[in-house]
């Protein structure tokens, strides 16, 4: 294939050859016949190597939440990088990580107040879970060891994360994963929930079956039971009305540890710090990662709530007290992009204006999406929305793969699909009048795939 762009400048440089890297989660010989390049990008936009402006409707993948290359991160990171590269978190400190620990405990409900911190989503996932399972050891209750996940579930790619996960294709190709695992029943039923703005009315019950898997194990063998508080990359599943507070209250009458899975719901998407505190429930973990640095350097992590670290901090203090840890924790450059991040979220109250615009998003959505072609339905909370395509004749995912190439090839457009689901979720700096934009782009490609 001939890629016929400029190459003098570092910032437009295409390869000529995209044969070595193997891309994640990408139909790979579709793209190297016709590859969709980015090599730009500027706060809701993207720039292809041909100069062409392409309108970010995901936030990068969930995490460019500040929107791109925003001025006060990338010189956070230049500062950093020219300060302290690197340093290790193995028995040393340094003062940024320790800030940003700080900010992010104040910032998450009262009785989290520990911060673990790792590089990725799925990093976080396996670090909660395996914090979990090491607690119930160092109080001396070394049965528990069950772990409880969720249909449609999706936790990363990590060992940990597929078992507690409920994506069939994540799962299917892997062997057999960990044991001891369950899964609850996942909250989606379109006929009872179909078109619903916000938390469907319908489906607290679904809670109830965390009871049934109680009564099969007992108690005495189950560690903790791993949610994500609103299901994202299995087409977005806003929870039902109580049934997180259902969750919760089942764990605390059988002392189980619950986590949240939060990579995609933390840092504002919903309006808020983290999705518990906009649901009013407070789990003994909350996973993070993606907008902590509104995606500009790999970070993740878990917040963790002070009896579950105070319970580690026994025997002699010179020994380590959990063995976990990945030699990027907490790395400088990430947490100085975290700092800055968590600055203009607040300087220009990013979290505030979603709620306060989630109403008209909710209503604009609806209103220019729901009456088109082939969209069976929309579910749409803070500043999310997915869109279901029925499947074309020729197979489940191929309307909304059609959808995604056309957006980026003849709209100007960046879609993020799971199966036949559009998924919005663009940056929160979105301006009304881009918020038009996105919905008229959106609406052409829904037409283009009919
Ligand atoms: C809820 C949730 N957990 C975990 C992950 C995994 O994060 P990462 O891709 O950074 O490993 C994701 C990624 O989308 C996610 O949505």
């Amino acid at each position: 294939m001939s890629l016929a762009f400029d190459q003098s400048s570092r910032h437009d440089a295409v390869p000529n050859d995209l044969e070595a890297w193997w891309l994640p989660f990408t139909a790979n010989r579709a793209f190297k016949k016709n590859p969709r390049m980015i090599s730009g990008a500027k706060d809701m936009y993207y720039l292809t190597p041909e100069g062409k402006k392409i309108m970010d409707s995901a936030a990068g993948l969930w995490c460019c939440n500040a929107g791109h290359n925003r001025d006060s991160i990338v010189h956070a990171i230049q500062k950093q990088a020219a300060e302290l590269d690197f340093s290790p978190s193995f028995n040393f400190g340094h003062p940024t990580a320790f800030a940003l620990a700080s900010r992010i405990a104040a910032m998450a409900p009262d009785t989290l107040d520990h911060v673990f911190f790792c590089n990725s989503g799925s990093e976080a996932v396996d670090t909660a879970l395996k914090m979990a399972l090491a607690y119930w050891n160092v109080r001396g209750m070394g049965s528990k060891t069950r772990l409880i996940g969720r249909e449609r579930g999706y936790h990363g790619v990590g060992f940990g994360g597929i078992s507690v996960g409920g994506i069939v294709n994540n799962r299917k190709f892997f062997g057999g994963l960990l044991t001891g695992v369950d899964h609850m029943p996942h909250t989606y039923n379109r006929k009872e929930q179909a078109f619903t703005k916000g938390e469907p009315e319908w489906g607290a019950h679904l809670a109830d079956d965390l009871e049934r898997i109680i009564t099969l194990h007992d108690a005495s063998t189950i560690a903790a039971v791993i949610v994500e508080p609103m299901a994202g990359s299995t087409g977005v599943l806003p929870p039902p009305k109580g049934y997180l507070k259902r969750l919760r209250e089942i764990c605390t009458k059988h002392d189980i540890l619950l986590i949240f899975d939060e990579v995609i719901s933390g840092f504002g998407r919903l309006g808020h710090a983290f999705a518990a505190e906009r649901f009013g429930v407070t789990p003994d973990f909350i996973c993070f990662a993606k907008a902590v640095n509104s995606g500009t350097v790999p970070m993740g992590g878990v917040i963790a709530s002070k009896q579950v670290h105070d319970a580690f901090m026994k025997g002699p203090e010179h020994a380590i007290e959990l063995f976990h840890g990945y030699t990027y924790s907490g790395h400088p450059l990430a947490a100085a992009a975290a700092l800055a991040t968590l600055d203009l979220y607040r300087e220009e109250d990013l979290f505030e204006k979603t709620r306060k615009r989630e109403q008209a998003w909710m209503d604009a959505l609806m209103s220019t999406l729901q009456p088109l072609p082939n969209v069976v339905d929309i579910r749409t909370i803070g500043l999310v929305a997915a869109i279901d395509l029925a499947p074309h004749p020729d197979g489940v995912g191929k309307r909304a793969y059609d959808a995604m190439d056309k957006g980026f090839r003849d709209h100007g457009i960046m879609i993020r699909i799971t199966a036949d689901t559009l998924a919005l979720t663009p940056p929160l700096i979105m301006t009304d009048n881009e918020m038009d934009e996105l919905l008229d782009k959106v609406k052409k490609v829904i037409l283009a795939v009919a």
